[in-house]
């Protein structure tokens, strides 16, 4: 049993059982100043309070008890759910990024055959063990930044082997790593040269070849579209959700990142867990979402890096949605994944109060991946998946420091992370 005390701040409590905060609700966040908080030896919150209430005669008996006291100012608050990632692939993308300096666009080096399909045709010749290695010290890294539960994508395969050989190495990273990972299945992802006459070609291909090897070996918890222009259309997407519904496959689907084309219609009506992106929403988008168990999630690393309009949303919390945010961390547009960033540019970028730019990165991107009931905020029987800051004046601090790193220590299901991440 550990027992952390002195804490000044104790944020992200989640007395309700909430799953989600949404509109108004996103600028709650339940707090404790001078508190403790008990986890216990199967590495689960059991308990907390004020300082002053605690009764260390009551812990007495315990033999493991390990007391963690902390300096003043130090704060302890959920650890940060990546929803939405691309964390394995075979080598970054840095010539890209000077082409993007020198004035070309994200869709335009895409119609060259660069982004997506430029890591395909590395993705070709890179073996598991080296794919594995890699995405490994990736993981590392943004664990030592908080990041405590996360989803990665295949998608850079666009073939069946190669899609496989991506979503094994996600298998093999659940089996080594101790936070919670999704796999989502994105064979969807760009259309393959050799199928650009014929895109309907390739969506058979994803549908009669990739998605029952994918379900078959349960490699996969959720599939996932890139529907946008120049990608997938609207139609497209739906015969893939439509066939992965038969797998039990759920959508958390790339919508309307580049237009208004369609995805969030497509993911709503196939009940999608959340759709991702959002740069372009209407007030039809808008009222499709409220009347949906859907997550709308936006990704700002992405519009800073590539200089993309940002999501709205604040006219999305205001008419009543709840918002999620995530990294996307991934070569071509959002080489990062740090999740405090992502809290500073919520606050900056889209206006958000610090308090629902914490709400989007916790107990919103747990429920976009289905397990707020169990991580994602601070309650009794969740995981001890936790951030202890270095000492900060108040609960601002952890947005408007935008670049320093606040972390003193992370803890995943109740021990202390370790892990440093060694070379890019
Ligand atoms: O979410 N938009 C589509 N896919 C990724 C980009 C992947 C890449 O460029 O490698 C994204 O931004
Ligand atoms: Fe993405």
């Amino acid at each position: 049993m550990k027992i952390i005390t002195n804490i000044s701040l104790l944020v992200g409590l989640n007395t309700q059982g909430l799953l989600l905060r949404r509109g108004k609700q996103m600028q709650d966040i339940e707090r404790i100043e001078d508190a403790y908080l008990v986890i216990d030896d199967q590495g689960k919150i059991e308990s907390w309070g004020k300082m002053q209430e605690l009764d260390l005669t009551h812990y007495a008996d315990n033999k493991t008890l390990d007391i963690i006291q902390l300096e003043e100012g130090q704060v302890v608050m959920p650890g940060f759910v990546d929803s939405h990632t691309h964390l394995v692939f075979p080598a970054w993308r840095e010539g890209e990024y000077v082409m993007k300096i020198k004035g070309m666009s994200y869709e335009e080096i895409a119609r060259q055959g660069g982004g997506i399909l430029n890591t395909a045709r590395r993705m070709q010749q890179a073996n598991e063990e080296e794919l594995y290695v890699a995405a490994a010290e990736r993981l590392k890294e943004v664990i030592s930044l908080g990041t405590t539960a996360i989803e990665i994508k295949s998608g850079y395969g666009l073939s069946t082997e190669s899609e496989l050989k991506m979503l094994r190495v996600v298998r093999r990273l659940k089996e080594t790593f101790p936070i919670t990972i999704k796999a989502t299945f994105l064979g969807a992802h760009a259309i393959p040269m050799e199928y650009k006459q014929e895109p309907d070609r390739y969506v058979d291909l994803v549908i009669n070849d990739m998605l029952p090897r994918v379900a078959g070996e349960r490699l996969a918890e959720y599939v996932d579209v890139f529907c946008d222009r120049g990608f997938f259309t609207q139609q497209q997407t739906e015969r893939i959700l439509e066939a992965a519904a038969r797998y039990g496959l759920k959508p958390k689907i790339h919508a309307n990142e580049l237009g208004l084309t369609g995805g969030i219609q497509a993911g709503v009506k196939y009940k999608a867990v959340s759709v991702d992106h959002l740069e372009h929403v209407g007030d039809e988008e808008i009222d499709l979402l409220l009347n949906s168990q859907t997550m709308p999630t936006l990704l700002p690393a992405t519009s800073f890096f590539l200089n993309l309009p940002f999501a709205p949303a604040r006219r999305m919390i205001d008419a009543g949605l709840p918002v999620a945010m995530a990294s996307d961390f991934n070569p071509g547009s959002s080489p990062s994944g740090n999740m405090k960033f992502v809290m500073s540019l919520g606050t900056l970028k889209y206006k958000m109060l610090p308090e629902e730019a914490f709400n989007a990165v916790t107990i919103n991107t747990a429920y976009a991946l289905e397990i707020s009931d169990a991580e994602g905020s601070i309650a009794k029987g969740h995981w001890a998946n936790l951030i202890i800051t270095r000492p900060v004046p108040s609960f601002e601090f952890l947005s408007y420091l935008f670049a320093h790193d606040l972390v003193d220590k992370v803890f995943v299901k109740g021990k202390e992370w370790e892990g440093k991440a060694g070379k890019f």
